[in-house]
Formats: structure tokens, sequence, C-alpha cells
């Protein structure tokens, strides 16, 4: 493919801001991408991505389409315009879906009907059967799905999961991880879909850790328990605001995982996080231990410039930063980026191979890509990463009912067990 990808990002929240849009801004710079849609239920999210003078700073003279026109008034929404958006790009160019976790599967399903490659940020629908439905259809078409974990691809993972294969850990045997995101996401459009009947901080957070144990051991959940902690939004609306995830493995190994909305604002990190998982083998025990918040830097400014307003701050600077170049503006650097990167770029590397040749011929080679893809497991597809959709499932059923056992169970068919 000579041009680059047309992009069209459905969802203009927090990690559009935060994350999608400057990387997707850069790899316009690069030529994987030659334009941009935003498409937001309402005008308010394309606002302020268009008056974010971070944006604006780091990427001069780039910008995007916003859908709906940024004129049209700020109290009317257009839940069913991304359906026009995606119908109007050219066959298989790039939707990157980054709605709300219940919305993810119609937005999915528009788009590959319209013959679209797909990025979705995680987790990619909170159903086994749909993530199925998904695969299928994807690969019918010859369509690349790939979900955005990007803890898949910090280095720190990498390293791990490569010498988990070559046997220098042994097994693992137990282990624990903690996400806890900052109280002041409570006070965002959070507190609209972050309900009781819709989700919780395993489902939204902790699927990142139990990808990751997957992702460097290779084995399977196939027991799942959840309980949560309630609370209230600002609005009023109930959600799981804590939760205790336990997660057991197809080897009998065990992952403890806690996750919630409530890092102190004030606090010097970000959020909390971070992942023990202690093996053994060869008669001597071993572990892997992720500090993942404190990563060795702390700034502290003469202005609250903190997530949460603070002064004192452990500074990630392996998740996404800009960081001058030579070019203009600045560059993103980080996991972050390098996901969005593999995502997209893997797109155009698909259509760069087989665009040119005669309809059958072309399926068939987007094809063979996409199995090569699913089976180096690097990046997360439907195929390869279902057992997170499994894992959410399993979740959401533990949770609503007080954290009663659930099993997965893999033949002859993938599905959960309420126990
Ligand atoms: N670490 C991660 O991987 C990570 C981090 C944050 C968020 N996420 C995921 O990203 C998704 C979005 O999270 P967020 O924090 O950006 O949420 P958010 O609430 O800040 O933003 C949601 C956006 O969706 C838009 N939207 C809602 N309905 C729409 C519709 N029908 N059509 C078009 N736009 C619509 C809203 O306008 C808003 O801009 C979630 O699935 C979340 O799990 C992943």
């Amino acid at each position: 493919m000579k041009n680059g990808l047309e992009v069209t990002i459905v969802g203009g929240g927090m990690i559009t801001n935060d994350l999608i849009l400057p990387s997707v801004y850069h790899l316009k710079r690069l030529g994987i991408v030659e334009s941009i849609n935003v498409c937001a239920l309402n005008t308010p999210p394309l606002k302020s991505l268009k008056s974010n003078r971070e944006l604006s700073e780091g990427f001069p003279g780039l910008g995007f389409t916003p859908f709906p026109v940024i004129e049209e008034s700020e109290d009317r929404s257009f839940p069913e315009l991304y359906r026009e958006v995606i119908a109007s790009m050219k066959p298989r160019q790039a939707v990157f879906v980054a709605l709300p976790d219940p919305l993810h599967y119609a937005a999915v399903m528009t788009a590959l009907q319209a013959n679209q490659h797909v990025v979705c940020v995680k987790p990619l629908v909170l159903k086994y059967s749909q993530a199925e439905e998904i695969r299928k259809l994807a690969y019918q078409r010859g369509l690349f799905v790939g979900i955005e974990y990007h803890k898949r691809f910090d280095r720190r993972s990498l390293i791990a999961r490569r010498r988990y294969a070559m046997g220098q850990f042994g097994e693992f045997r137990i282990g624990e991880a903690k996400l806890i995101e900052p109280y002041f996401y409570r006070y965002s459009n959070f507190q609209n879909w972050f309900t009781m009947d819709k989700t919780d901080p395993f489902t939204y957070i902790g699927c990142h850790y139990v990808d990751l144990v997957y992702f460097i051991t290779g084995l399977k959940p196939v027991k799942v328990l959840v309980t949560g902690v309630t609370g209230r939004f600002p609005n009023g609306n109930e959600g799981y605001l804590w939760s205790h995830g336990r997660v057991h493995f197809e080897n009998a190994a065990v992952l403890s995982v806690i996750n919630g909305l409530g890092y102190p604002d004030e606090g010097a990190g970000g959020n909390e996080q971070c992942m023990t998982l202690f093996c053994e083998g060869g008669g001597k025990g071993s572990l892997i231990k992720h500090n993942d918040q404190f990563r060795g830097v702390t700034h502290s400014y003469i202005q609250p410039l903190g997530p949460g307003g603070s002064h004192f701050n452990f500074v990630n600077p392996d998740f996404y930063r800009l960081v001058p170049w030579e070019g203009s503006g600045f560059k993103p650097v980080g996991y972050g980026y390098d996901s969005v990167a593999s995502l997209l770029g893997t797109i155009h590397r698909i259509e760069e191979a087989c665009s040119s040749l005669d309809v059958p011929q072309a399926l068939e080679c987007r094809r063979g890509l996409l199995r090569e893809i699913d089976d180096r497991g690097i990046i997360a597809t439907p195929a390869n990463s279902y057992i997170n959709e499994l894992v959410v499932e399993a979740a959401r059923s533990s949770i609503t009912r007080e954290g009663r056992i659930v099993q997965i169970v893999y033949e002859p068919e993938p599905h959960i067990e309420e126990k």
C-alpha cells in the first residue's frame, strides 16, 4: 500500500486523548496513516481534543476531522453517527474502537461488516460468544482485529515472556497483581457508564494482568472468583469501586488481583500497579517481580502538575511520554505508543503485502498473514486472546453473585459454568 491508512477513531474520551490520538498523529508523520476521523457521542470531547495544548504543541500542523461537526449544539447526541462515518470509508482501512466497554461489540461488528480492519481497546467484548463471532467474520473477510493490550509491549513483559519460554523460571505457581486507578476517575465520564450492571474494576483493569500472566506463561485460566466493594459515584450512580479477583490456572497456579478506583489524588503516582509471580522448578523457587508504578524516576514540580494535582510525582517513563525529537513538536515514546504503532503498522503491512493482488488471491494473502499473527501471539487477537473474554464473562457472573466460583471449560467448546 503506497498511501497511509484512513483511520477512524470511535470515541473521543480519555484513552483517545491520552494515547490513541497522539500515537496516530505520529504515525501520520511516519506515513502509516493518511487521514484521521474522530467520532464521539457529542461535541464536548471533540472540542477538548481540539483545544488540548499538549496535543497542539506536540503535533503542530496535525489535526482530525470531527464527527459530529464542532459547530453542532453541545447537548445533541449522535449515538449512531459512527455507523455512517465507517460506511463512508474506503474498504480495508482502520477503525479504532475506543468506546466504553459495553459498546465495543456493536462498533467492531459494524466496522467488519463495512470491510474495515479493526483495533479495539481492551477488553474486546464482554462475552466469549461475541469474540468468536468477531473472529469468524474477520477471518471470513480477511480482516485484522487487534486488541490494544499495551502491557504486552512493556519491555519487562516481553523479557519475561522470552525467559519463561526458555524455562528459566520453571513453572508459575502463585502470584499477586494490583492496579488501582486514581480516585478522581470517579468524577469523570466514568460515573455514567461504570455502573454495577455494566462493569467493575476487575473487568476494566484486572484483565490487563490476567492477560499478562497468560502472555508470559501461556497458562489458561480455569476458575474465577471476584468479590466487589460497592459505593456511589458523585452523580449517585452505584458501582463496584473496588474488587478482589482470584484466578486459577490450568496447572493449579493461583493469581490474586486487586483493583479499584481510589488511588489517592495527592499520591505521587498516577496509580498503583505491580505484579509478582512466584514460580518453581529444578528444586528451586524463582520469581518475576514488576513494580509497574515506581520506575525509578521522581519529579517534584513548582506547580501541582501531577495527574491528581500533586507536586511530588513518580514518573513512568515507559508507558507513554512526549519527548523532544529531531522533528517539529514532540514524539510519543513508550509501550503505549509501541502498541498502537504495532497494531496500525500491522494493518498497513497486510494491505501493503496483499492489496495489489486480484480479489481471491488478496483474500488468501490476508488470511495467511492473519494466521501468522494469531500464531505469533504478540498482538492480542480474538483467536489468541479469547481467554480474556472467558475470564471477563466469568468475572461478571461471579461478582454479580457475590464472589461465587465460576469455572472455565475449554472442551468441546470454550464456555463458562456457573456453580
Ligand atoms: N489501559 C487501557 O488499556 C485503557 C485505559 C483507559 C481506557 N481503556 C478503554 O477505553 C475505552 C474508553 O475508555 P475512556 O476512558 O476513553 O472512556 P471515556 O468515558 O473517557 O470516553 C468514552 C468516549 O466514548 C464516546 N462515546 C460514547 N458513546 C458513543 C457513541 N455511541 N458513538 C461515538 N462515541 C461514543 C464518548 O463521547 C466519549 O468520548 C474503554 O473500553 C476502556 O476500557 C483502556
